[in-house]
């Protein structure tokens, strides 16, 4: 894909040929209706649990959350989408696109097509938008949750986000009191650590296995807490595919559990999936939201991995009364997300065929090196142990016979040129020791794996022999 940005005064002198926008040439036999499939075939709810009203939602909301109110000029703007032209306005804080120096800007798809901006729609594309989204966008966005996830009917919204990582910051601001436990994996998303620090939050890091966070667990350790009068989490933060660093996918049976768990024992689950397109048995599993009869999931979606990470396209879909509160984040934080980046997203979203093209090949993409990085650990069998990542980027390692990697990682493999990322950047106090490694096989060259994979496996009979000479105090 390339863009190229033409200004009014000329200086960009070769013009394309105008682009069909939207007529992408993709002829595939997809079927596109099932590759946009996460929803399960069993009832929502066995009627166990009520759905949380209105006034419920306040016992999850944060004290700091609580204090925001509404910017008038922020309401101004909504209003002015809704009214369009039919009023004189002396009331926006908006520029005039005429000031703008853009002309036109195209972007061609590498699989055929391309998008064109110009004129008012270029104009609107750089405008001011309300806080929670192009409302065009917002639009499709509610159409493609409803087919992807089905979700049950409650009050339900979404809001334009600049990528997961911003609606895990949200989220932490929206539900944490200073102290407050959190229910999150035991080895989980450096992002989410750097986005809970200053809230010295207690987390309740549950262990997974192959098929991810084991709801047993999490029951047990809910139980005793409650058993011993302890504060009870309000909030728990999962991936549910392709976890980070785990690889993990969630099956649909443990989802149901842990839903279950959040109606049981009261808290909200916040559902991280930007790896969703990235499950590598394509399985289609039904996701959190898709089970959410009682209003308690906000997922968080982004396209990073698959479209752009640079876009900052992402979104959050919630129950209303939360969606409402962060709208309310977003109009002290950063106003709205880029409206170019809205723009782009809407244009990639209404035509369903080609996402899904594309979606697939990047699956293939990534499927293809994942397998050819198994292939090149070969030789680690017996050095460490690794199961094969169902999803994502990552694959996640235990090296054996050594009990922490930070000195091998940042000092003997940094020296001979090989990086990677040790286990302390997933656990919540990343001083303590960690015989864990995660590889990424998202950007590494094919013919770099084996070099890389050689390399390593030296590097851990290294630090095998010099751990062993430590603990037993030889030379
Ligand atoms: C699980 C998870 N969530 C969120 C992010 C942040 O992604 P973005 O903010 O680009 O959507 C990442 C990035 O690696 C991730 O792995």
């Amino acid at each position: 894909m390339w863009v190229q940005i033409f200004t009014k005064n000329g200086t960009i002198k070769k013009i394309l040929e105008p682009l069909h926008v939207n007529k992408a040439k993709y002829s595939s036999n997809i079927d596109v209706d099932q590759f946009f499939k996460f929803y399960g075939e069993k009832a929502d709810s066995d009627g166990d649990f009520k759905p949380l009203e209105e006034e419920d939602y306040n016992r999850f909301i944060s004290s700091r959350s609580a204090m925001r109110e509404p910017a008038i000029t922020r309401q101004i703007t909504s209003l002015a989408y809704k009214v369009g032209k039919r009023m004189i306005s002396l009331a926006e804080g908006m520029p005039n696109e005429e000031v703008f120096p853009f002309k036109r800007l195209s972007l061609e798809m590498k699989g055929g097509g391309g998008m064109l901006f110009e004129g008012k729609q270029l104009g609107a594309a750089l405008q001011y938008v309300p806080s929670q989204g192009l409302p065009s966008l917002l639009t499709e966005l509610r159409q493609f949750q409803e087919d992807l996830h089905r979700p049950p009917p409650i009050p339900r919204d979404i809001m334009v986000m600049n990528g997961g990582q911003h609606g895990i910051y949200q989220c932490a601001e929206l539900f944490l009191e200073p102290g407050d436990p959190l229910i999150t994996t035991e080895y989980a998303y450096g992002g989410l650590h750097s986005t809970l620090r200053p809230y010295n939050p207690e987390i309740l890091g549950i262990p997974e296995d192959e098929d991810g966070l084991i709801p047993e667990t999490l029951e047990s350790v809910l139980q005793d807490r409650l058993s011993r009068g302890l504060k009870m989490p309000k909030m728990m933060y999962v991936i549910p595919t392709g976890s980070n660093p785990s690889g993990a996918v969630i099956p649909e049976e443990r989802r149901r559990k842990i839903y279950k768990l959040a109606c049981k024992y009261d808290f909200i689950i916040v559902e991280d999936d930007p790896y969703m397109f990235l499950n590598y048995d394509e399985r289609r599993v039904a996701s959190f939201l898709s089970l959410d009869a009682c209003g308690r999931v906000v997922r968080l979606d982004s396209l990073s991995k698959v479209v752009s990470a640079g876009l900052r396209a992402g979104w959050v879909s919630a129950p209303a009364p939360l969606l409402q509160r962060l709208e309310l984040h977003a109009q002290a934080e950063l106003l709205h997300s880029c409206t170019l980046s809205q723009a782009i997203l809407l244009k990639l979203l209404s035509d369903r065929r080609a996402l899904a093209t594309h979606l697939q090949s990047a699956r293939e993409f990534y499927r293809a090196r994942r397998d050819a990085l198994q292939r090149a650990l070969e030789p680690l069998q017996g050095l460490a142990a690794w199961s094969s990542p169902q999803a994502g980027l990552f694959l996640w390692m235990r090296l054996r016979g050594v009990s922490d990697v930070y000195n091998m990682v940042f000092h003997t493999a940094f020296e001979r040129g090989l990086m990677l990322v040790p286990g302390h950047a997933f656990q919540y106090d990343s001083t303590a020791p960690s015989p864990y490694l995660r590889l990424t096989f998202s950007k590494v060259k094919l013919e770099d794996m084996p070099i890389a994979a050689s390399h390593l496996a030296q590097l851990i009979r290294e630090e095998q022999q010099a751990q062993h000479k430590r603990v037993t105090g030889t030379q």
